[in-house]
């Protein structure tokens, strides 16, 4: 070592020790500031007034226009209600949803939809929100039924993970959505295109059926005028098929090479809980590291007694719930094949969520006694929250009687 590099070389630990010693002058400094601040109350907090417009606990919203997307999807345009109190829509990422919080016959529900615009639309004022009818939905039919220009809609601020994150995500993004799980692709598409986020998008596009397909007019016209930036390929699985250019059959590993660079892409998955189990098989055959693969939550389970390890047995019994809420304490029923959650909905106790898919962490209560099932591929529970009985009713399941602690969130 030179004597210059043993200079530089001693001066790098002197400043190093000095950062590792910094923080004993934390303590009387702060209390140095505290004797020396103004006896006048802050009046303005500009850290928590950003924080409560990026993050607002609900947002008061107006829907001004429905366009028809296909034979059962909508897009709602939702604009802030200032008449209620939201002055201006909280920005979001590309990819995240709102939970919708409506009153279905008396009865307080939630759902999350992935918002369907750009962040860039939320500060000119508008969220759209693309809704698809589901056959035998419990809130899809009321809204199909109900919402008009002029209703008033209640949401959560922006919530959700599934959004491109350049220190972690390659550039090259590969969406596959099935059905209405095209809508955060449209986000994150205009996104691109509109030079907000620097990354490349093909998404993988499975429907049924051709009038399922949403958004084909536009992606199209959006393909044509940045082939760079855009690809969007239909994959349809019905049998007769007149649209030109598109797939046929579902998203397999060979559509995927067909049309990705996939050593060098990550995916992102949104769509229907049974099109995650097919395409993780086929992608599995990729072997990718688990961070190239990112899913958005698929909302509830359909089919509980399908799924591993549910007791059988108990699947036709309905138990009794004491349930803690607040200042009320209920004894509700509920079935083995219903989420507590929905239980609690049910019985009008109006109970916290957010997506419904054991992510947000936003319905987390106790369990005081009893025994519950929840399924393994949505138990993202901390060890100390298995420890100490802490669980999410929205993807948890009575097997016995209940008694539970719920947290009331305004
Ligand atoms: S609603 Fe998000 S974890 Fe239950």
């Amino acid at each position: 070592m030179t004597e210059k590099d043993k200079e530089k070389f001693l001066i790098t630990v002197k400043s190093n020790t000095k950062d590792l010693f910094a923080f004993t002058k934390l303590v009387p400094n702060r209390k140095k500031r505290i004797e020396n601040a103004s006896k006048e109350p802050i009046i303005s907090d500009p850290i928590n007034d950003l924080a409560r417009k990026l993050h607002p606990d609900r947002q008061y919203l107006t829907i001004s226009e429905i366009i028809d997307q296909s034979k059962s999807a909508k897009t709602f345009k939702l604009k802030p209600d200032q008449e209620l109190g939201t002055k201006e829509l909280a920005y979001f990422r590309a990819g995240q949803y709102l939970s919708l919080k409506v009153k279905v016959n008396g009865v307080e529900v939630t759902r999350p939809y992935s918002i369907a615009s750009s962040p860039s639309d939320a500060l000119k004022g508008f969220y759209e929100l693309t809704i698809r009818k589901e056959e035998y939905g419990f809130l899809t039919n009321n809204i199909w039924d109900n919402w008009k220009v002029g209703t008033k809609v209640v949401s959560s601020g922006p919530e959700g993970f599934f959004y491109f994150e350049p220190l972690r995500d390659l550039k090259n993004i590969v969406g596959i959505a099935g059905g209405s799980g095209i809508t955060p692709f449209r986000s994150i598409a205009k996104t691109i295109i509109e030079g907000k986020m620097d990354a490349k998008l093909i998404v993988l596009y499975g429907s049924s059926e051709e009038d399922d397909i949403i958004f084909y007019e536009e992606f199209k016209n959006l393909e044509r005028e940045h082939p760079d930036k855009l690809k969007v390929v239909n994959i349809l699985s019905c049998e007769e098929v007149s649209l030109k250019g598109c797939e046929t059959g579902f998203i397999t590993t060979q559509i995927i090479e067909k049309y990705c660079d996939v050593k060098n892409s990550t995916f992102f998955i949104c769509g229907p809980q049974i099109m995650y189990e097919f395409v993780a098989n086929e992608l599995k055959r990729f072997d990718l590291p688990q961070k190239r693969i990112r899913r958005e939550a698929f909302g509830e389970i359909k089919d509980i007694v399908n799924y591993p390890e549910f007791p059988k047995e108990v699947a036709e019994k309905s138990f009794k719930v004491k349930v803690h809420i607040g200042s009320i304490t209920k004894e509700i029923p509920a079935m083995a094949t219903e989420s507590i959650l929905v239980a609690m909905e049910r019985a009008n106790l109006a109970p916290p969520s957010k997506c419904r898919s054991g992510e947000c962490g936003f319905c987390r209560s106790l369990l005081i006694s009893g025994d519950i099932y929840i399924s393994p591929v949505s138990d993202w529970r901390k060890a100390a929250d298995k420890k100490f009985r802490y669980f999410h009713p929205c993807y948890s399941y009575p097997i016995s009687n209940l008694e539970i602690i719920v947290p009331r969130h305004l």
